[in-house]
């Protein structure tokens, strides 16, 4: 028995994930596990928690700041776990990794340019992309046999200055749970310096990454140039609602530019609750997120052997990172309003592919984060609306 095994309750509360209105709009119906939103379905470390308790208990909300704390605590954790050094004084805060892509694409780059990103690709890029007054590029990742790769001519052709001026870059990838490799981002960095676009990379899923699979951040390849990175404890910790996000660039230019930003709009005041959970949590959850990478293992390894044994029409792209599992559904026949129907009769929550690209109508991708029997039950319900 872990400690994951049991999700908190619920009752009451007013989670996107859980709430009925948005269930009935996606599945036509709320009796359904919801496994679409990207957060977490478990119980937190107890170091966040006595965090939250000590703010709450010390009854004294006044002005608070302590950015050099969260930092400190964040490029320690960066050395210890990830063996990357990043320079305190190089992080920007902002309240959350969307708003820093937001501000990034508008500070560096005009109405109308492009931005490219591969697809499928999280659905919040291309519409923060649009409301920016920029084009989404799309360059399509290609599926290898589950396995999803980046498609070099393809970016070759399209990070060209006169079209592209920045390509934002998700690693680990969500939805695809790819993690890029040392060798696939040397590759990119080439062809993005040789046309001069800068590379905006959102590495909010860093920490969360399965067997030999390791995180290479974009910092650690090219730290002057033209690289952001982009994170926040959010999907670490399961701390969506109370994360604050950063950049992190060693471009001088980026670093002024940004720190204006943040400056002249007063976005990097963090809230006391934000501040001192994320100090305990860099500073005293390594053990919780240990067990929690293991625990997610066990279940993609469950699913994995489920769907070969079980329900073999439906097949997983190798899951390498993140929490979340991108299923190919085409062996079952069933594509887009056909494929969401069985999902609401089966009462599985998962998000249908298209959210993340318009031609993935017989994908879906599924969050992990998740008691595992809440998953193994849902799973087994959708294999028997099928059979
Ligand atoms: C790749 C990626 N970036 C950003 C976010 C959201 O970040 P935030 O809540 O800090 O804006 C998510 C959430 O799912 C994500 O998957």
């Amino acid at each position: 028995m872990s400690k994951f095994d049991t999700a908190p309750a619920k009752t009451g509360d007013t989670f996107v994930r859980h709430n009925p209105n948005y269930l009935k709009m996606f599945y036509g119906t709320d009796q359904v596990t919801p496994f679409w939103v990207a957060d977490m379905d478990l119980p937190i470390a107890d170091p966040i928690k006595d965090a939250l308790r000590y703010v709450a208990e010390r009854g004294q909300f006044a002005y608070e700041f302590n950015s050099d704390g969260i930092f400190a605590a964040i490029s320690a954790w960066f050395a210890r776990r990830h063996d990357l050094t990043l320079k305190p004084e190089n992080f920007v805060p902002f309240p959350g990794v969307l708003t820093a892509i937001s501000l990034l694409i508008r500070e560096l780059s005009n109405d109308g340019d492009g931005v490219l990103i591969q697809v499928p690709a999280y659905h919040q890029f291309g519409k923060i992309i649009t409301a920016a007054g920029r084009k989404a590029v799309k360059s399509s990742l290609i599926n290898d046999a589950g396995r999803y790769r980046m498609d070099y001519a393809d970016l070759e052709a399209k990070l060209t200055p006169d079209h592209v001026k920045l390509m934002l870059l998700c690693n680990p990838h969500n939805p695809v749970g790819r993690v890029w490799t040392m060798d696939e981002l040397t590759k990119v960095v080439e062809i993005a310096e040789r046309q001069g676009v800068t590379i905006i990379s959102d590495e909010i899923h860093a920490d969360i990454v399965y067997g030999d699979a390791r995180f290479t951040s974009l910092s650690s390849l090219d730290n002057e140039q033209h690289v952001s990175v982009l994170g926040s404890p959010a999907k670490t910790f399961g701390m969506q609602s109370i994360s604050n996000g950063y950049i992190y660039t060693e471009n001088d230019a980026i670093l002024k530019r940004m720190n204006h930003v943040e400056d002249s709009m007063y976005l990097g005041h963090g809230n006391a609750f934000t501040t001192f959970a994320t100090i305990a949590a860099y500073e005293k959850g390594d053990a919780w997120v240990d067990e929690l990478l293991s625990y997610l293992q066990g279940t993609i390894e469950w699913i994995d052997d489920f769907l070969s044994d079980e329900l073999p029409k439906v097949k997983m792209s190798p899951a390498e990172g993140t929490y979340q599992l991108w299923l190919d559904c085409s062996d079952t026949g069933l594509e887009g309003d056909a494929l969401k129907a069985k999902l609401g009769e089966a009462g599985f929550g998962a998000t249908p592919g298209t959210w993340f690209d318009q031609d993935a109508t017989r994908f879906i991708r599924i969050n992990i984060a998740a008691p595992r029997a809440d998953l193994q039950d849902a799973l087994r319900r959708f294999k028997n609306v099928l059979d």
